[in-house]
């Protein structure tokens, strides 16, 4: 027996191939209700696209714990050595909407869902260890700059580089980006990075800032811009069908993940503030420490139901994980779960993705457009003589000392801290063939540069993180603009 087709109630559907109408050749009729269902249905199928990292690709796994971690978290999925948790995990690009090519200079998100048996805990990371502003009441003008113009409705350099020319602690991340690792070649070909500071907690109390590393196990591999011009071209979709292919057949990708750990009295004397988004820790001062795996080993059964409506909030933390000051990050804390609420509705968390599947929810957080969970004839407030759910009275995170007057403040500077310094430093350890390389990716991209004092604003950057540097990419930006 064929399955029976039925409308969205379930009732059995006549025909899916005529409309119903007022006799042969006549106007169709409302009583359709396969028809208008269909309709009205179909104008409904999109949801607002995120306003960053539109475009992704996601997979199911799990994390191992392969190291012991427990005198730096109490975090319980990071307990025992072999203990697993479920993960969902989204890669994506940053600037492009729904439907733009993979194959592209931009950085890659790389956001973690740990499932775990204290609440799902979020990592919304990206594959750069730094990113390009320090404070997020700059984000929306940096996002602005970067993406369509509102006349030419394209990304335009002179906007993309009038931005930079104001914002010299990009320049790190600028120097990151249109290097070799600007193009991965696949999302199974590159690293995570929590990229802020965060806070761990163990059960003793003590409390250390940790930023996290996930490392390929795939190996790094990159395109050049004329492979990925290319790519993009040809196959739009290329990271996503890599993706889905390689779980496909089997070869499941993997990252090891490792910590660097600051015991949290050594912060303020670090000779960079370490909650500065646009710095990195030399490995040297804090050293990788090994802590896991992450394997991906399943795809979605629906792209739209699992990837699209996938809510990451870097404000979902677990016990034993908590944030740091850095701006950034508390304005994420933020924007997160608001651009939820926005795109997915106030109960996205109740969505399959998202919901939590090692613990169950547990709370007065009641009804609104779309719930699921209505929790029953359970009391809808606390405290209640009914046995509703309580609070434990054990903070998440260590407290964090502060000082001072309110007021908008500059990131505090330590003693080496400068918008140059680490730029020059990425810059020097490249070798021969990557400078070149970063030299011209930059000239292309900035050499299609309108105006002379965005140009002139920005080359000194360039020079003041290392003077080969400054002068090489002034040569090759004048002679790409002095053309014709
Ligand atoms: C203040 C700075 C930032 C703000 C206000 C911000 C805001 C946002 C917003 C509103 C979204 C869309 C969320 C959605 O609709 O699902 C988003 C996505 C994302 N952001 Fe940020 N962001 C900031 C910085 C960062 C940084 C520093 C990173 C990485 C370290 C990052 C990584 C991501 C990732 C990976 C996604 C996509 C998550 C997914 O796959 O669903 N963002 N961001």
């Amino acid at each position: 027996m064929p399955k029976i087709l039925t409308t969205e109630s379930g009732a059995p559907v006549a025909d899916n191939q005529n409309s119903t109408q007022a006799g042969p050749g006549g106007p169709l009729l409302i009583q359709d209700q396969q028809l208008i269902e269909k309709l009205a249905r179909f104008n409904r199928e999109r949801i607002p696209e995120r306003v960053v990292h539109a475009r992704g690709s996601g997979a199911y796994g799990y994390f191992e714990v392969t190291d012991d971690v427990t005198p730096f978290t109490r975090a319980a999925f990071l307990g025992d050595v072999g203990k697993r948790t479920d993960v969902f995990l989204r890669f994506s690009t940053v600037a492009g909407n729904l439907g733009a090519a993979d194959a592209v200079r931009d950085p890659r998100g790389f956001a973690v869902k740990f499932y775990t048996e204290e609440g799902n805990y979020d990592l919304v990371g990206n594959n750069t260890p730094v990113f390009f502003i320090k404070d997020p009441i700059k984000f929306p003008d940096f996002i602005h700059s970067q993406k369509r113009d509102p006349y030419t409705g394209i990304s335009e350099p002179d906007n993309v580089w009038d931005y930079w020319s104001y914002s010299p602690e990009s320049l790190h991340q600028i120097t990151w980006l249109f290097g070799d690792r600007g193009i991965p070649a696949s999302y199974r070909h590159m690293n995570g990075y929590g990229s802020h500071t965060y806070q761990w907690v163990a059960e003793d109390g003590s409390a250390y800032w940790v930023k996290y590393h996930f490392k390929t196990n795939q190996g790094i591999r990159c395109l050049d811009a004329g492979q990925a011009a290319e790519l993009a071209g040809a196959d739009p979709d290329s990271h996503q069908r890599d993706l889905y292919q390689a779980i496909d057949r089997g070869v499941f990708p993997s990252w090891t993940l490792y910590v660097q750990l600051m015991p949290v009295a050594e912060a303020a004397e670090y000779r960079f503030n370490p909650f500065d988004l646009t710095k990195v820790w030399p490995h040297a001062d804090y050293p990788l420490q090994r802590v896991g795996r992450l394997v991906l080993n399943r795809n979605p059964d629906n792209v739209f139901a699992e990837v699209e409506q996938a809510a990451f909030s870097p404000n979902n933390f677990v016990p034993g994980i908590g944030p740091s000051p850095d701006k950034m990050l508390q304005g994420r804390l933020f924007a997160y779960a608001d651009a939820h609420r926005y795109r997915l509705g106030v109960n996205h968390t109740q969505l399959a993705v998202n919901a939590p599947k090692a613990t169950t929810v547990q709370n007065y957080g009641r009804d609104g457009l779309g719930a699921v969970n209505a929790a029953g004839r359970a009391k809808n407030y606390e405290p209640n003589s009914f046995g509703g759910p309580r609070q434990t009275d054990q903070p998440l995170a260590a407290p964090i000392a502060i000082s001072g007057w309110t007021g908008p403040h500059g990131t505090t500077e330590h003693a080496k801290d400068d918008d140059f310094t680490q730029a020059g430093d990425l810059y020097r350890l490249m070798s021969a063939a990557e400078r070149d390389r970063l030299v011209a990716n930059l000239a292309a991209s900035l050499g299609q540069v309108t105006r002379d004092d965005v140009v002139e604003r920005v080359l000194p950057f360039f020079q003041a993180a290392d003077p080969e540097y400054g002068r090489r990419v002034e040569a090759a930006v004048d002679a790409l603009r002095n053309q014709d």
